[in-house]
């Protein structure tokens, strides 16, 4: 086939990958379309590397074979092996690979051309920004993922004197560099260098944020792991890389956004690694001291005869207790017996966007049941019980009441209105904020201490007893 149709077939596949990739983003906005959203977007890769093989100088199909195998089995043994709790480390890492390949594949186009002065100047500056971003990328991925799992790097804020000057600096640096190689392109070492510098940078904008906010920054460097590509698409001259980089970089930016909007903080804020320190507040014995209630599943049994609503409110403890199918379980003891149960559903729950609604899909709770915060919060005086299960933060009152308080203004789930709430944790320990949580010491609460999965298994006995 003569080349020229043979570039228009492969621009056309091309074109048919990106729109299913478009699809498949807009089947994962939904739960009843994730799973079909999933597929259309690995059509979308699979169609676009096969259109990619026929790509005018492949040189080794072997090669290829192997790398296809070998990471396929990787993903597949992540995929099976890593618990839900441990996905923002995985995404991390996965992030992180994607910055050092757009590095590697720009930097080997850089190198493999005989005179790159004939590349132009697009290709040139596509060369140096993917080397910036993809090495910022996977350095600050990598001490994500250590941060994450609590290796090698410090899990708090690591701070010292002048940090936000260094980082300009080398933020320069890196772009003074960039300029030198457009100018001169013979000098590859000039590649090397302008990532050495990004590289270093990406472990300071990380190392200065502490562990506990890492899923946010994993969202935004997922966001520059898409840009990194997108300018790897220009060196290659590959629309579907370009199509496909800017949708991930768009979609990562739109997550950081969200996840910052719930948590209140502003993009600025993450940008400069000013968050994550730690503030004054109140004593957990000024908050708790002689007023908290203990519970039990009996108890528990008989305060729920009669009832007719129950709202439960997970959080990062039902993740940890695996909780869920025994919450399945208790939604359809509770159902049969005529109580209207829902889920309240905070954007935030949990350690990464969606955690709840992933694991309460996985135990086939009807996605109607699902209720977002805004939605149920106007009507959470009309609920006779509140459960709330392994969540803290994200129910925590301090929010509306406590300016200093480092969750201040984070919209919460309004459980307090409720006519009593339940809260099924092990300890009065904090969550993730680090903080006392007035509601456990609140008139209408009751603690039921123990494991989030025992706690729900002895109630549902209980119930059954009753
Ligand atoms: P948290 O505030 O972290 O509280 C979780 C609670 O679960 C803990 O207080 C813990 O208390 C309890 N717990 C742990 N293991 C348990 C078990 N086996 N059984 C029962 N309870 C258990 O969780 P949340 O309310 O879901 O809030 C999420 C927090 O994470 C927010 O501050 C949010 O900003 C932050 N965050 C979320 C995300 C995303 S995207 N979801 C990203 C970054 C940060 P005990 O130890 O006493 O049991």
């Amino acid at each position: 086939m003569a080349e020229h149709s043979l570039n228009n077939l492969i621009n056309v596949a091309y074109l048919v990958a990106s729109v299913l990739f478009i699809l498949g983003l807009k089947g994962l906005t939904h739960p009843r379309t994730a799973v079909r959203g999933n597929l259309l977007g690995a059509l979308g890769m699979f169609v676009a590397i096969v259109a990619t093989l026929f790509y005018k100088e492949v040189v080794s199909f072997e090669l290829i074979i192997v790398g296809v195998i070998v990471g396929g089995l990787i993903g597949a043994v992540f995929a099976i092996k890593i618990e839900m709790t441990a996905m923002p480390q995985m995404v991390a890492l996965f992030n992180g690979f994607g910055g050092a390949a757009s590095v590697f594949v720009a930097g080997a186009e850089l190198v493999k051309t005989d005179d790159p002065v004939t590349m132009g100047m697009q290709a040139l500056i596509a060369i140096a920004i993917s080397g910036i971003i993809g090495a910022v990328t996977f350095w600050g991925s990598m001490v994500a993922f250590g941060k994450l799992q609590g290796v090698v790097v410090p899990d708090h804020p690591v701070r010292y004197p002048g940090e936000q000057i260094v980082k300009v600096i080398l933020l320069l640096a890196s772009i003074a560099l960039s300029v030198l190689l457009v100018m001169e392109p013979t000098h590859a070492d000039y590649y090397w260098y302008i990532t050495i510098i990004a590289s270093v940078l990406g472990i300071l904008l990380v190392i200065a944020i502490g562990g506990a906010d890492m899923p946010v920054v994993i969202a935004l460097l997922n966001s520059y792991s898409g840009l990194a590509a997108a300018a790897t698409g220009f060196v290659l001259n590959n629309n579907v890389l370009i199509i496909a980089g800017s949708l991930v970089g768009a979609s990562g930016l739109i997550l950081t956004n969200i996840m910052c909007v719930a948590m209140n903080r502003s993009l600025a804020n993450v940008l400069f690694g000013g968050f994550g320190e730690i503030q004054e507040t109140a004593s957990s014995d000024d908050v708790y001291g002689g007023k908290v209630k203990s519970t039990s599943a009996e108890e528990l049994a008989m305060l729920m005869d009669g009832i007719q609503r129950v709202v439960i409110v997970p959080g990062y403890g039902m993740a940890v207790a695996q909780a869920q199918h025994a919450v399945r379980d208790l939604y359809n003891l509770l159902e049969s017996r005529g109580v209207n149960v829902e889920f309240a559903i905070h954007p935030v729950a949990g350690r990464m966007p969606g955690h709840m609604n992933v694991l309460l899909a996985e135990a086939d709770i009807p996605y109607d049941k699902l209720i977002e915060m805004d939605d149920i919060n106007s009507t959470m005086d009309t609920v006779d019980v509140a459960i709330v299960l392994g969540a803290n933060d994200v129910v925590n009152p301090v929010a509306r009441t406590d300016p200093n308080s480092p969750i201040a203004g984070m919209p919460i789930i309004d459980v307090d209105k409720a006519r009593t709430v339940v809260i099924i944790k092990r300890s009065l320990s904090p969550g993730f904020a680090g903080i006392p949580n007035p509601l456990f010491a609140a008139d209408n609460a009751l603690m039921f201490f123990g494991d989030g999965k025992k706690a729900i298994q002895q109630l549902i006995s209980a119930l059954k007893e009753g």
